[in-house]
């Protein structure tokens, strides 16, 4: 009967997984407790006060006791100022009826600044600095914080007296929680809203929360004095400047495995990173709210939410308001622990934000080509015979991907034996191209006495719990599941054991890992999640880490990998939940997206999004993974996707085949030509991701990023950078004939490096002669880029193939570049020194490669083939290379004046020494 029922549920989900999302399936903020009861929080006189005699400030930190007047309740704040440019605020209760959870595992590092000063103090307020000259000050009552960069207050924190902190009871008998909550506030200044029949059982769609803890919910209102763009606080299908929500529900972070899902709306998606940047001409800043739990964010701009009416009153009466961005933020429980990243600069801010959570690790090269994936490959042959036409069709491609259909009936760890009987002879084929694998692995454990995983983990007791103590049983792909409990470290480490090659069976070092249903997704649960009140280690409940369950498995994949190869080798593990922090452990993709151009569009912003929040190993599934795309969605999803950070074609198993070779010849070659175009920048796009593991910069950027001052660009999603030095206008519209494309920076030239135009920064282009196989692509002027230009099968064969530098002169007759590379898989660059770093620049008609790290020593073959430099305006009578060993030789070159494009041949230098070109 349970069989019965599980089949039919999960024949149901793969059913639901063809239709549109089910709104009804997911909560609306009227439909949940605290969201109604902190949105609908009218403050009426402020309630809360710090209490300076107990005032203390040690060392960068600042603590005092706050009262709440309404109730006496007291909190604990402590502010402080942490190194390079960056304040922490945290609220909690002084004494809670028991310890409130407080996320762990995400803050890596928290030093406190040391050049710190009290500015001035006095009975209502307090003014530290650090020691750039920025400054918070903390008011006593109304309790607010205020933050400066210089003389400029950029974000205040409960200004607009939001605050509500749910404090921790015990359960009142009927119609006393009004009395309780207001007990010492006057009558005609009471909340109205704090009398709510769901604070302590909550009932949706059938399922009941019990809320053994009542309401403890805890928000606060931040907002962003001088800005006008908020963006972040991902996972959502939507633009990139996120929009204002008067008339929406709020933005939801709650990790949802949501099917089908709507774009452009603030629903919840399968991930929550609670980080928001704010940018304006002066400034970047980055707020992190750090709760784990189901959080939503209200979003209010006076300028974005006026009338039109106003508007054209403000333009004719020219108004100079301050813009200014109120958020408000509020999670079910935890406490409110609140990091700020000064900035100023946007790049300042993503080494601040990482130095907190860490940076996206260097990933192997291979892992940053192009995968090929469905669900699924049914079988060894299958696999065989899209490799082969990957050889066939002179496309490369560095990873096949196997989904949930490969394994014993959804057992992970093991293999369908009919389908898969030798898994090692298909890894050695695979690896005989140079290709990898990956397989899947999902959280949920087949409740089977006879799997060893679902045995070991009933004995060791490492299951999630429901509210009565039991292991917690719910339905996902298997039918009946389990779930370890991941945020146990004796859980991690256990799950790490699993991926060793002892015990994976029928993989080798070529395999990899995908990790979906991570939200965790559970197909008879609330939400399609598990219950709130399910238990992890030591009793917390799980509404207290749900945002950060993904986070954990992932962390533990992560683990197995390195255990995989006793920490030799880089693991790659692709992730469908997030959480601040994933970045460490691997790539995200936005999951189950359609074959639809508006899909396209999106996977745009939600990229840049990602990136922005430290998760910029980020790609969407290309051509979509509902529904049948043509061949025009799918040669365009390809030119796009190529220029995000992970590349991969993926499919619903319900959709017709869609490798590139089934939509005919003319589809075959433009497929070719956008895979390869990611193939020759594979070095620029792999020394990108060497500069975002050591100073936190994404590779894939809003144009806002490079050119702070454009305000026009601050809501610009549709193009984008790559690096500083190339930009994509993807075409992402059916039977585009024109595109506009934006040219910004003034001063600045951009180079179409196919047909050698040239753009002036500052304009906006169109271009009406558009074909299936146009791709505007553009190199900045003041940039060199470091190509590799043979066709190979995959990155393995790249190795050993000469470089090209494309050298892009700016207005100064100037430009610079860099070059990364490495063995692609191990940790030697960083424990041997075993790798490559180095600048290329040009001034005074000399080009220069200069060693950036003198400790490297890689040994390589790799040789420069060609250097081409675009808008040289006068012909060189010749050009002199002086290599390392000081010795000069002529070279061959062409030059031509109508494109000012000068190509010089085979200076024939081994790329890692010191050269120079003269040209004369
Ligand atoms: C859901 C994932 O989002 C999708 O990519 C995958 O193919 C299916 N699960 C089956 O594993």
């Amino acid at each position: 009967m349970r069989l019965i029922f599980g089949t039919i549920l999960v024949l149901s989900c793969l059913v639901l997984y063809t239709q549109s999302v089910d709104r009804s399936k997911f909560k609306t903020c009227a439909q949940s407790g605290f969201c109604k009861r902190q949105r609908d929080h009218n403050p009426g006189l402020p309630a809360y006060k710090a209490n300076f005699d107990t005032l203390k400030v040690e060392n960068g930190h600042l603590s005092c006791e706050v009262v709440n007047t309404n109730n006496s309740v007291l909190f604990k704040l402590d502010l402080y100022l942490l190194k390079d440019n960056r304040f922490r605020f945290k609220l909690n209760e002084l004494q809670p009826l028991h310890p409130r959870y407080e996320v762990e595992g995400v803050v890596i590092d928290s030093l406190v600044e040391e050049k710190f000063q009290v500015v001035r103090k006095d009975s209502n307020q307090i003014e530290l600095k650090n020691g750039l000259n920025n400054r918070v000050v903390l008011y006593a009552y109304p309790l607010k914080a205020e933050f400066y960069i210089g003389d400029f207050l950029v974000t205040s924190f409960n200004s607009k007296n939001l605050l509500k902190f749910e404090h921790l009871r015990t359960k009142p008998s009927n119609n006393d929680v009004k009395q309780e909550e207001n007990a010492e506030a006057p009558a005609d200044q009471k909340p109205k809203d704090d009398e709510e029949p769901d604070m302590w059982e909550e009932g949706f769609n059938g399922h009941t929360d019990t809320k053994p803890n009542g309401p403890e919910s805890v928000g606060m209102d931040i907002n962003f004095h001088d800005f006008e763009h908020v963006y972040g606080i991902p996972q959502h299908a939507d633009k990139l400047a996120l929009r204002t929500t008067g008339s929406t529900d709020p933005y939801r972070l709650y990790n949802l495995d949501v099917f089908e899902f709507e774009t452009y709306n603030p629903m919840a998606l399968y991930g929550s990173i609670p980080y928001m940047l704010a940018h304006n001409k002066k400034f970047t800043i980055g707020v992190l709210w750090l709760n784990a739990a189901e959080t939503w964010v209200d979003i209010k701009s006076n300028k974005a939410d006026k009338s039109i009416f106003s508007k054209v009153a403000d333009f004719i009466s020219k108004s100079n308001e301050i813009p200014q961005v109120d958020t408000h933020w509020f999670s079910e429980s935890g406490i409110i622990d609140v990091y700020l990243m000064l900035g100023p600069k946007a790049t300042d801010v993503f080494r601040q934000y990482g130095q907190l959570t860490g940076n996206t690790p260097l990933p192997p090269l291979f892992s940053i080509a192009y995968h090929q994936c469905r669900w699924n490959y049914n079988d060894e042959d299958d696999v065989k015979n899209v490799n082969a036409g990957f050889e066939e069709h002179q496309i490369p491609m560095d990873v096949m991907w196997l989904d949930i259909e490969h394994t014993n009936d959804k057992r992970y760890f093991t293999w369908d034996s009919h389908k898969f009987p030798n898994p090692d002879k298909m890894m050695e084929n695979l690896s005989s191209f140079g290709r990898k694998l990956v397989t899947i692995v999902d959280p949920h454990i087949k409740s089977d006495p006879n799997y060893h995983v679902y045995s070991e983990a009933k004995e060791k007791n490492f299951f999630v719990k429901d509210k009565t103590g039991n292991n917690y049983d719910g339905w996902c792909w298997p039918g009946s599941s389990a779930w370890p409990d991941f945020l146990n470290e004796d859980v991690k480490n256990w799950w790490a054991s699993k991926f060793t090659l002892e015990n994976y069976k029928g993989t080798t070092l070529d395999t990899f890992t995908w990790n979906d249903m991570n939200e965790p997704s559970v197909f008879n649960g609330p939400e399609l999640t598990f219950q709130k009140d399910a238990l992890h280690l030591n009793g917390i409940e799980h509404r207290n880490v749900h945002n950060i369950y993904g986070q954990n498995f992932h962390k533990a994949t992560f683990r197995g990998h390195l255990l995989r190869s006793n920490g030799e080798r880089r693991p790659f593990v692709l992730t469908r939940s997030t959480f601040a922090g994933s970045q460490r452990y691997g790539a995200v993709w936005t999951g189950d997206n359609t074959a639809e151009w508006e899909h396209l569009k999106l996977s745009i912003p939600m990229c840049l999004t990602f990136s922005l929040t430290g998760m910029s190993f980020c790609g969407s599934d290309v051509g979509g993974f509902f529904k049948n795309p043509d061949a025009e969605l799918m040669i365009r999803w390809y030119q796009a996707a190529a220029y995000q950070p992970f590349f991969r074609s993926h499919a619903h198993i319900d959709t017709k085949r869609r490798e590139p070779w089934v939509f005919g010849d003319e589809a075959i070659n433009l497929i070719r030509d956008a895979v390869h175009s990611r193939y020759a920048l594979i070095y620029y796009w792999y020394t990108l991701f060497y500069q975002n593991e050591k100073f936190g910069k994404p590779p894939m950027l809003p144009l806002w990023v490079e050119f702070p001052e454009e305000t026009d660009l601050y809501d610009m999603d549709d193009q984008h950078m790559v690096g500083s030095a190339i930009m994509i206008k993807p075409i992402i519209t059916q039977g585009a004939t024109s595109v506009d494309v934006k040219f910004p920076g003034k001063n600045e030239v951009w180079y179409d490096v196919k047909s050698l135009r040239t753009y002036e920064g500052g304009s906006t282009t169109t271009f009406s002669d558009i074909t299936l196989s146009t791709v505007p692509v553009f190199q900045r002027g003041g940039t060199i880029v470091p190509y590799k230009f043979r066709l190979r099968r995959s990155t393995t064969q790249m190795a050993d193939d000469p470089f090209t530098l494309t050298v892009c002169l700016d207005t100064q007759n100037s430009a610079t570049g860099q070059l990364y590379f490495d063995d692609g898989f191990s940790y030697n660059y960083n424990k041997t020194n075993e790798f490559v770093y180095r600048e290329f620049s040009i001034s005074n008609n000399k080009l220069v490669s200069r060693n950036l790290s003198p400790e490297s020593q890689l040994k390589t073959f790799a040789w420069l083939e060609r250097v081409i430099i675009y808008g040289v305006k006068t012909q060189p009578k010749s050009i002199t290379l002086e290599n390392s060993e000081k010795q000069s030789t002529q070279l061959q070159f062409s030059y031509d004046s109508n494109s000012n494009v000068l190509l010089i041949r085979k200076p024939g230098v081994k790329i890692n020494t010191d050269w120079s070109i003269l040209i004369s």
